[in-house]
């Protein structure tokens, strides 16, 4: 048998690794044979660490598994699939799996990260050998009719990205993957760089064959070290197998990559203040136009890409544009990974076809809240996206449907609030986070979230709420239209949202509570 136990950082959080040397005791002192794999994340959060036994009749699952809980696994048999307390049963058919559309995350939890034939045997590099035998219009092609929109957080075109930097002159150019992931809630791009790094590996060495790109580059924060460590592990290892070099897959055209690892400022994760750290300077935003597809990394055209767009990039060129296409709604083609967190029951990583409702992700898939209390709002796409009421819970996950109602998918990070939240404060929050962040090159973010809080502070302290909130609507309209980049120009959005859907919670506070 083949025992997987994760070693995605979410599993470690929670034993895993202590887990992993109690089993291998285990089988050492009871003279068993079974091989361990560390996988990635199936991302069934509150299952972690969620332990599989490959077994003759398919994989099953236990979870969450502690240390103290090894010896009883074994004595029930568990190498053969036996029902114990932790039995969840066959893992394919775990309904928070069953009703997903995996497709980014199709081999993330189920291979072993840096094992290239595992990779192979889940139909890994199919897209790249595909896109060799193709020119590079006709990968761009593929991308733009498959309808995938960048995953980052703006939803823009990813062929029409691509196609702007094909046709740049330039003798250097450039991929960079944004691996920054700075928002509230969301483990997406860490998930795949732990579980399944070779897929964006593939992505990126296609993104390059497609655009005349040489030269890769994965940003990422320091705060993600196992990412980081399995990141640079597999691309030595896809170096040494001939994905990565002078040749790719043999076919005479060269990309290569490397990791590269920032402080973990916010800002960072906005392309040009990325580009910027990249280079080795401050993380300070540049003005747009040019963008980073005409004069990007050291002013070279430069695809900039988060993780999702490119990790969506292999079965696209495997299985190609209508495949991909005929999932999703309006013009949100494919799936989106969402990622379900804060006060929630089963929290994780779900992979859907757009279109699916707040409701059902919150309630049917979510189980509610992990406290027992009822839902309050749910704030969709990081720091700066906007708190919609339960009342807004129908509203499809498409990208013009959220616009449509003044909030943002962004990188489709859910976190849940039940009744408790003082929505006042997370206004205040909005401010203080944007302060803290703001990397200072404009005058509405730097300024304007620092006198944000403050109007904040006053309506706390007992001041008009109907004159204050006139004033931060107009802050606010000054912020959105008069900042620099998504991080001044978004803070509006969650501070906007908190006093439209709840304005009972606006008003004076006792001193100590404020
Ligand atoms: P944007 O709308 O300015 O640009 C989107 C992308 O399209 C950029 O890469 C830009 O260079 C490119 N682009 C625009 N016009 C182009 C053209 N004509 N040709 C070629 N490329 C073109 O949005 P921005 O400021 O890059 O991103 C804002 C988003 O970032 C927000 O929606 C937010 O949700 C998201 N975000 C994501 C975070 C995360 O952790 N993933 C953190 C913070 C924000
Ligand atoms: Fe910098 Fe804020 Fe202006 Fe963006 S909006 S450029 S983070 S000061």
């Amino acid at each position: 048998p083949v025992i997987f136990i994760p070693c995605d950082a979410a599993a470690l959080a929670v034993g895993a690794d202590r887990v992993a040397s109690s089993i291998a005791e285990t089988l050492a002192a009871r003279r068993l044979d079974a091989e361990i794999v560390r996988n990635g994340s199936r991302g069934l959060h509150w299952l972690e660490p969620m332990v599989e036994v490959r077994t003759d009749h398919g994989r099953v699952a236990y979870g969450p598994v502690k240390p103290s809980d090894v010896k009883s696994l074994f004595d029930a048999g568990f190498l053969e699939g036996a029902e114990h307390p932790l039995f969840l049963g066959k893992t394919r058919d775990l309904p928070f799996l069953k009703k997903q559309t995996r497709l980014t995350f199709a081999r993330c939890g189920v291979t072993d990260p840096l094992s290239v034939s595992d990779y192979r045997r889940y139909k890994g590099l199919r897209g790249l050998e595909n896109a060799i035998a193709m020119q590079g219009a006709e990968i761009v092609q593929v991308v733009t009719d498959s309808g995938l929109r960048g995953r980052g957080g703006a939803g823009f075109p990813t062929g029409i990205k691509w196609e702007t930097v094909r046709k740049a002159a330039g003798a250097q150019k450039y991929v960079v993957c944004n691996a920054d992931e700075g928002d509230s809630g969301t483990f997406a791009d860490r998930m795949i760089m732990e579980g399944d790094p070779f897929v964006l590996i593939e992505g990126m060495a296609i993104a390059g064959l497609a655009t005349g790109a040489t030269r890769g580059y994965i940003y990422t924060r320091s705060e993600y070290p196992h990412a980081i460590a399995t990141m640079r592990k597999a691309i030595e290892v896809a170096r040494g197998e001939g994905i990565l070099g002078p040749s790719v897959l043999g076919s005479g055209q060269a990309f290569d990559m490397e990791m590269r690892v920032g402080a973990g400022a916010y800002v960072c994760g906005e392309e040009t203040s990325m580009l910027n750290s990249l280079e080795g300077k401050r993380g300070v935003v540049r003005a747009k136009p040019p963008v980073p597809a005409l004069e990007g990394l050291f002013g070279c055209p430069t695809v900039v890409n988060n993780v999702l767009s490119l990790a969506s990039i292999p079965l696209i060129l495997d299985r190609g544009a209508d495949y991909y296409r005929d999932f999703g709604i309006g013009k949100s083609r494919g799936t989106m990974p969402i990622q379900l967190a804060g006060n929630i029951k089963h929290g994780g990583l779900f992979e859907t076809s757009f279109g699916i409702t707040l409701n059902e992700l919150i309630y049917d898939i979510g189980g509610g809240t992990a406290s027992g209390r009822p839902v309050k709002a749910v704030q969709v796409g990081g720091p700066l996206g906007a708190y919609f009421p339960t009342s807004h819970f129908d509203i499809p996950f498409d990208y013009e449907a959220f616009t449509a109602n003044n909030g943002l998918i962004g990188h489709a990070g859910i976190v849940v609030f039940d009744d408790t939240a003082d929505m006042m404060k997370q206004a205040r929050f909005a401010f203080e986070f944007c302060a803290l962040e703001s990397c200072g090159k404009c005058t509405p973010c730097r300024i304007g979230a620092v006198r944000g809080a403050e109007v904040i502070d006053r309506i706390a302290s007992g001041a008009s709420v109907s004159e204050q909130t006139t004033l931060l609507d107009d802050l606010c309209n000054t912020m959105r239209l008069g900042s620099l980049c998504a991080l001044g120009g978004f803070t509006p959005y969650p501070v906007s949202s908190a006093l439209s859907h709840f304005p009972e919670d606006f008003g004076p506070r006792p001193q100590s509570q404020t």
